[in-house]
């Protein structure tokens, strides 16, 4: 099985103009390159202008393809229309928006700061939130359709998740966000759609969330039924899919991508996949001893 192909055929993206927030590295530069390599023209954002002229540089060299770096923080509504106005005069029209700006870290909420709470909605749910209503704006005033806005999520959006509470409040919040206007605006000719991804490595996030010796103590594969990380081209090809004509009829989705992991933790009996097989013999006889006492 080879699971690092690539999905969809050549030029399936020819014509769309798609803006990546994050996308100067991580999850979002990998999702922006498979785009580019499908033929659409991508404008990407951070706060990290340095950061983001190399990523754009290097990615226009290995795809032939139009990629802009543009500076933005999704937190600040003021930049986030200048962002848009500066693609639109670069592309003229955009047609599709993936909201993968994010922050986090792990810390017991006890120690957060108010402040430090604050950047993380601010980053993930308000940054989602001024992204989404400057572009959908200005989809609706000018009567612009066919377009998509993409929402990363996380498993935990919606079991909640201890030591990264921020997070998943904001996720959470985005969730909403994503099914409330899929069917709001579906009038308007606008899909929303979310992925939750599982443990995909990227330095930014795996520095944040498992530092230092964490990362040899929770080995995060082993937590995954399928007993491997994910590869972020599995990640570039459900996003590409989903912003695409293909997934027309998809709208108000959210596609978890984790090789089982959160369900590991949900089933209050999976556990069980601990007891060595040989024991069951053992354990039955002692079930089925109890039925007729
Ligand atoms: N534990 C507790 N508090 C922390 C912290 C930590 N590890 N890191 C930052 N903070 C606090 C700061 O002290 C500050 O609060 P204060 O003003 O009350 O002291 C607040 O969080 C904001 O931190 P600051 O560094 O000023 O914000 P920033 O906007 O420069 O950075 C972060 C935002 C903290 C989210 C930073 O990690 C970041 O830029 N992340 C983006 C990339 C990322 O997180 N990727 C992973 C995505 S899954």
């Amino acid at each position: 099985m080879n699971y690092t192909n690539k999905m969809l055929r050549d030029g399936a993206l020819k014509g769309k103009n798609i803006v990546v927030t994050g996308g100067g590295s991580g999850l979002g530069k990998s999702m922006t390159k498979y785009f580019l390599e499908l033929g659409a023209k991508v404008a990407i954002t951070s706060r990290n202008f340095e950061k983001l002229k190399t990523t754009a540089k290097e990615l226009e060299d290995e795809t032939g393809s139009v990629c802009l770096p543009l500076q933005c923080d999704v937190r600040h509504y003021d930049q986030v229309e200048a962002m848009r106005d500066q693609v639109l005069d670069a592309f003229g029209t955009v047609d599709i928006l993936l909201n993968n700006a994010a922050g986090n870290f792990i810390s017991p909420t006890e120690r957060l700061s108010a402040n430090a709470f604050d950047t993380i909605i601010d980053i993930v749910l308000k940054g989602t939130k001024n992204c989404t209503l400057a572009f959908g704006k200005h989809w609706i005033d000018t009567k612009y359709e066919n377009t998509v806005v993409l929402n990363i999520v996380t498993t935990y959006a919606w079991t909640g998740s201890a030591y990264v509470v921020p997070s998943a409040t904001a996720k959470a919040g985005v969730l909403a966000l994503t099914r409330s206007l899929a069917v709001e605006w579906a009038k308007y000719g606008m899909r929303f759609n979310a992925i939750a991804p599982g443990p995909f490595p990227t330095k930014g996030a795996w520095d944040r969330l498992l530092p230092g010796e964490l990362k040899e103590k929770f080995d995060l594969a082993k937590r995954v039924p399928l007993k491997r990380v994910g590869d972020h081209q599995e990640l570039a090809n459900l996003a590409a899919y989903l912003v695409s004509d293909f997934a027309a009829y998809v709208n108000g989705e959210v596609v978890t991508l984790d090789g089982g992991e959160w369900l590991k933790g949900a089933g209050q009996f999976n556990l069980l996949e601990e007891v060595p097989s040989e024991m069951w013999d053992m354990l039955e006889a002692m079930i089925r001893s109890k039925k007729n006492k």
